[in-house]
């Protein structure tokens, strides 16, 4: 082998003249007749390579059978490219390397795409050979990137005290919102480890062991439904403080966060990040991870309702309900077959019964709903809304939970169709006074909106027993550009609050003995105050590479279905496998 004075990405004119070993894949050949030119490819770029007749007449004749990703190391000189061929967009481009001397280590068979056209094939077809599809600049730039995060990451909080401990992967099943991911034992049949959610018993634990301040960049599983920026196994930058308030993690998350976006991006992000509570977000955004690089908020539209003919919202209002609108551009854009699509997208996945419109035309309301609204509320319609020529109102009336989350995902629709959003901007945020709990109205019972260790604010308390609905937590988020980076909580650590909580939550004595009698015990023994949260790493770096697809910043991640194409993963096992721990397949359709 030959051992490589340079990479691929570094011969620059002050090279010319000097004899180079360069190692790397074959990214594209031209056959010229006497002159055969290759780019070399390795991890930091690309080199131009000649074989010349003249110079090497072996070297020649070798190049001729080369194929695209054969993996070659050659010996040459650097040379001067002429001045016609001289390729600025890449920092080797003023130079060749005139090949005297080559080893061919490998020869590729014919590549399934084209690595350096990632898109010039399917995903699943990528992903089948995902080794191949990391070849690729896109795909290096991202693991480089995320490796450089990780880094960041690091240094910023063992700058700060914090100290990174492994905890677990195989542990008990703790309740966190996900389905656990479980793993038989052969030792102890008929018993599960569960693979972890997120380290969150324990960090708590080590707060309790003194360790004070913990992070850990660490793999977390759930089995929940996929989505683009959702996967299977993920990683979190989790952290834990002991003796925090809610406000000494936001000033800590805030800062990891400036400092990445430094680091990593060179952006300046505010000094201090805007922060909403749950209320005000959903009222004004409807949505708790808000996307504040536009406007389009929602408004208020009772009051016009209570004047006007339209008795279906006014119905609403009297069972409770509210109803709002929002306001959007270009009405031109919206036919009734649009406004059908959106209609059914909002009821097929937010529980929306359906879309209300009105548009303005000349000073006035137009289709729609906008009958049922006399001159004078009309008026008062397009003065307090600010609506304006060829814009269109969409209104909602239900229960707040719906109008809220169909609202919000109309919001981000419209914004899409009507390029509002400004790609270039950073819009971070904080989101806290969330509800502790949340009415689970298929179960009959409250859920805890973070996890079931997050601490009720203490000038709530008072309606824990009475109205559970209208405590607010001290759990917290972080948002940037409508995507949940993390979240995180103050801790209950006093035994006594833990089990008022688990009761509230429908959780029997004997059930919190069993699921968390460790972590409780463990408080009985000086638990410090402590908070902590978790980053989605994958997200952060999704977002810095300006992607809205987590695939792309995982080496070798899962489909939506959570399989692995390239190692066909998850796969029958055999049936001794079976035997040994103690499993049979009973549901026969295991494929
Ligand atoms: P939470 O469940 O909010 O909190 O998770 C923290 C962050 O992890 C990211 N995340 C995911 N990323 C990719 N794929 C997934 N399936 C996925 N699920 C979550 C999100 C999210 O904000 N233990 C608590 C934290 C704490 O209280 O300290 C926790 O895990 O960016």
């Amino acid at each position: 082998m030959k051992t490589r004075t340079h990479t691929c990405g570094e011969l620059r004119k002050t090279n010319i003249g000097d004899t180079v070993s360069l190692n790397g894949w074959i990214s594209k050949t031209r056959d010229l007749g006497a002159l055969t030119f290759i780019d070399l490819r390795d991890r930091y770029g690309k080199t131009q390579i000649v074989f010349n007749k003249d110079i090497s007449l072996a070297a020649f004749e070798s190049a001729k059978s080369l194929g695209l990703e054969d993996v070659i190391g050659i010996t040459g000189k650097v040379v001067p490219r002429p001045e016609d061929a001289i390729n600025s967009n890449i920092l080797t481009g003023d130079i060749d390397v005139e090949v005297y001397d080559i080893i061919v280590y490998n020869e590729s068979d014919t590549p399934p795409f084209d690595i350096n056209d990632r898109q010039s094939a399917s995903e699943d077809h990528r992903l089948k050979f995902r080794y191949l599809e990391l070849r690729t600049r896109e795909l290096q730039d991202n693991m480089i990137l995320r490796h450089r995060a990780s880094i960041a990451t690091r240094n910023f909080l063992s700058s700060r005290d914090f100290i990174e401990v492994e905890t677990p992967i195989l542990m008990k099943s703790t309740p966190e919102g996900a389905r656990d991911f479980l793993v038989p034992s052969r030792i102890h049949k008929g018993s599960f480890y569960a693979l972890p959610q997120s380290p969150q018993t324990y960090k708590q634990l080590l707060m309790v062991s003194g360790l004070d301040k913990y992070f850990q960049i660490v793999k977390c599983f759930r089995d929940e439904d996929f989505r683009a920026d959702r996967q299977p196994e993920f990683t979190q930058i989790d952290i834990e403080m002991s003796f925090a308030k809610q406000q000494d993690i936001i000033d800590l998350g805030t800062g990891l966060t400036s400092y990445l976006w430094k680091e990593i991006l060179d952006i300046d992000l505010p000094k201090e990040f805007p922060i909403y509570s749950y209320n005000e977000t959903m009222e004004r955004f409807g949505s708790d991870k808000p996307d504040t690089r536009f406007g389009m908020e929602l408004q208020e539209f009772s009051e016009f309702v209570k004047v006007s003919d339209f008795n279906a919202f006014k119905t609403i209002l009297e069972s409770n309900g509210i109803v709002k609108a929002i306001v959007c551009p270009n009405a031109n854009n919206y036919s009734r077959k649009i406004i059908d699509e959106l209609t059914e997208y909002l009821k097929k996945y937010f529980g929306a019964k359906g879309l209300a419109w009105m548009k303005c035309n000349d000073g006035k309301l137009d289709g729609g709903i906008s009958k049922f609204f006399d001159q004078d509320n009309q008026n008062n319609i397009i003065s307090s809304l600010d609506v304006k020529d060829n814009e269109i109102i969409f209104i909602i009336g239900d229960k707040s939970k719906i109008v809220f989350h169909s609202l919000g995902a109309l919001r981000l629709e419209l914004a899409k169709r009507e390029s509002l959003i400004d790609q270039s901007k950073w819009a971070p945020l904080w989101v806290v006074d969330f509800p502790l709990v949340d009415w689970n109205e298929d179960n009959n019972r409250w859920d805890a909106l973070h996890h079931p260790f997050t601490a009720p604010n203490p000038e709530d308390i008072d309606m824990l027993g009475t109205s559970p609905g209208e405590v607010r937590s001290l759990g917290y988020d972080i948002v940037m550009n409508g995507y949940e980076l993390g979240g995180g909580s103050i801790r209950i650590h006093d035994k006594n609050m833990q089990q008022d909580i688990f009761k509230l939550l429908g959780v029997s004595d004997e059930k919190a003995e069993e699921k968390f009698g460790f972590l409780m015990n463990a408080f009985k023994y000086g638990a410090p105050p402590h908070g902590g949260m978790a980053f989605g790493f994958d997200r952060i770096v999704m977002l810095m590479v300006n992607s809205n697809q987590i695939r792309d910043v995982i080496a070798f991640p899962k489909t939506t279905s959570a399989m692995s194409l390239m190692d066909k993963s998850p796969s029958k096992v055999d049936s001794d496998q079976l035997n040994e721990l103690g499993l049979r397949i009973i549901d026969g359709d295991d494929s």
